[in-house]
């Protein structure tokens, strides 16, 4: 285990290019592997996974992946391909995500769903999944392959237990985290996990790297469902999470500090399937009002000390700078 003490207490905000910049060279070569690993001899699957390479998401479950194998050690070639995996099977679980949530619009782009509809986007989905899989099977990484199908079976079991959820509208606090916890701190945990597995066979520094993770991926999912009590375009629908019916932080305790009538008033609303924008807003504004956003920011902002902390002990490096900045960046990110 590298030890060494932190002297940098405070870290300045930096733009996600500056935090890519310690891994610029290496992130070259896992478009490589990402790339060539969705090519296909069908033609409407390479015309999708083409306009998906365009679409080009931030890419920062690659980035955890080579900067957390660069913290902990040097990067190889089982590094890249945890990399192309993981954003494989990222990639495959927003195309599915899209069809589930009914949700036309992903990066700024239409998703596949809207373009191809339900039926190819599963597909591709399915497509996706297995190519991230076959990569790492293809190469023999076992290693890598635990770490990340406990995570695909989570992501699953996340999404599910959401839908259960909206169904009966009786989330609490708990299992809010259990399911942001298995939907997405599971994939990003195995990214930095995957990370320092493909630098290290110490268990230590891979479990540290996993908690690192899995409390950044909280923050994540908190501050992507924060966007959606916005206004701001972040590339996605905005208030389609109580369009249906999905109760995330900021709901859950407001409704928690509210008196009987009002959370009666507020659930009903919540549970009309077709609302209008001015049912949106009242849910919005009651949410504001018992100061729900404020609490899933504080929350946030603890998780985010909590992952900072976990990489006390790693030496001092320009990847561990660029990992510190990168939770900064992931509770203060505009999209
Ligand atoms: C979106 O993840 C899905 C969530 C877990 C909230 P990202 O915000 O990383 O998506 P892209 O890849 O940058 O589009
Ligand atoms: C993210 O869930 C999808 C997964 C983690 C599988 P959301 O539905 O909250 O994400 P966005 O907002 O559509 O990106
Ligand atoms: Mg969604
Ligand atoms: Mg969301």
């Amino acid at each position: 285990m590298q030890v060494a003490t932190r002297d940098t207490p405070t870290v300045r905000p930096r733009s996600l290019a500056e935090i890519k910049q310690p891994v610029e060279d290496e992130l070259i070569e896992f478009k490589r592997y990402f790339r060539d690993a969705m090519r296909s001899e069908v033609r409407i699957l390479d015309l999708v996974t083409q306009y998906l390479f365009r679409q080009k998401g931030k890419r920062i479950r690659p980035v955890l992946v080579l900067l957390s194998a660069k913290a902990c050690g040097s990067i190889n070639e089982s590094t890249f391909r945890a990399a192309a995996l993981v954003e494989l099977l990222h990639t495959a679980t927003l195309v599915h995500d899209d069809v589930v949530d009914n949700a036309d619009k992903r990066r700024s782009m239409y998703s596949v769903k809207a373009l191809w509809k339900n039926r190819i986007a599963v597909l591709i989905g399915d497509f996706l999944l297995s190519k991230g899989l076959l990569l790492a099977l293809e190469y023999e990484d076992y290693d890598l392959l635990q770490v990340v199908s406990g995570a695909v079976r989570r992501m699953s079991e996340g999404e599910l237990l959401q839908i259960e959820k909206a169904r009966k509208l009786d989330i609490d606090e708990k299992t809010y985290f259990k399911i942001i916890s298995d939907k997405t701190a599971s994939l990003i945990s195995a990214c930095t996990a995957c990370g320092a597995v493909s630098v290290t066979d110490d268990p230590s520094v891979i479990e540290r790297m996993r908690l690192f993770g899995e409390k950044l991926g909280l923050a994540f999912q908190i501050r992507d469902d924060l966007f959606d009590y916005g206004e701001k375009d972040v590339g996605k629908p905005l208030g389609l999470d109580i369009e249906d019916k999905k109760m995330t932080l900021p709901l859950i305790y407001s409704l928690q500090t509210a008196d009987s009538t009002e959370r009666r008033k507020i659930l009903k609303l919540v549970r009309k399937s077709r609302k209008g924008k001015s049912e949106i807003r009242q849910i919005s504004e009651f949410v504001k009002s018992k100061g729900g956003l404020d609490y899933a920011r504080g929350k946030m902002n603890t998780l985010a000390e909590q992952a900072s902390e976990m990489l006390g002990d790693l030496h001092h490096s320009e990847a561990r700078d660029a990992l510190e900045s990168l939770v900064t960046y992931t509770v203060s990110r505009g999209r």
